[in-house]
């Protein structure tokens, strides 16, 4: 199995999603080969909830890292769910047009370019 889809799904062991019991893991991986996971952290004010992916990207972020090429995101369902608009967003913006990766435990999973799952995004470009 892909090395980072591992890395997602052993991720996703961490979540702490008491309130839905959706257990989301991701791993993003930069440009040199470091992998920086993510999980779903909810909050008693549901609001609050950080995604995975999220998770994973501010992360990678805070400890210096900037360039992006691949995110896997693991969750267990037949059809591996595809992140929210909100992480369409913040990849878009942190990561640019990187492959995304969605798969269930048992390893099925498709791939998309950022830019298939949000074309015409809102960027600085949109403020020219
Ligand atoms: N969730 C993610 O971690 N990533 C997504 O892209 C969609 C949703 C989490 C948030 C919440 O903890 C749970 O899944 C149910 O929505």
């Amino acid at each position: 199995m892909d090395p980072l889809i591992e890395a997602a799904i052993a991720a996703r062991l961490n979540a702490h999603a008491p309130y839905s019991h959706f257990l989301v893991g991701a791993a993003l991986e930069t440009a040199d080969g470091r992998v920086y996971p993510g999980v779903n952290v909810e909050s008693a004010s549901y609001g609050l909830t950080m995604c995975a992916e999220r998770t994973a990207v501010f992360s990678a972020v805070a400890q210096g890292a900037t360039t992006f090429i691949r995110i896997a995101v693991a969750t267990d369902v037949p059809n591996p769910a595809p992140p929210c608009g909100a992480c369409r967003q913040i990849m878009w913006d942190l990561c640019g047009d990187i492959e995304v990766i969605i798969t269930n435990l048992h390893g099925f999973h498709r791939t998309f370019r950022l830019s298939q799952l949000y074309p015409d995004p809102f960027d600085d470009k949109s403020m020219a």
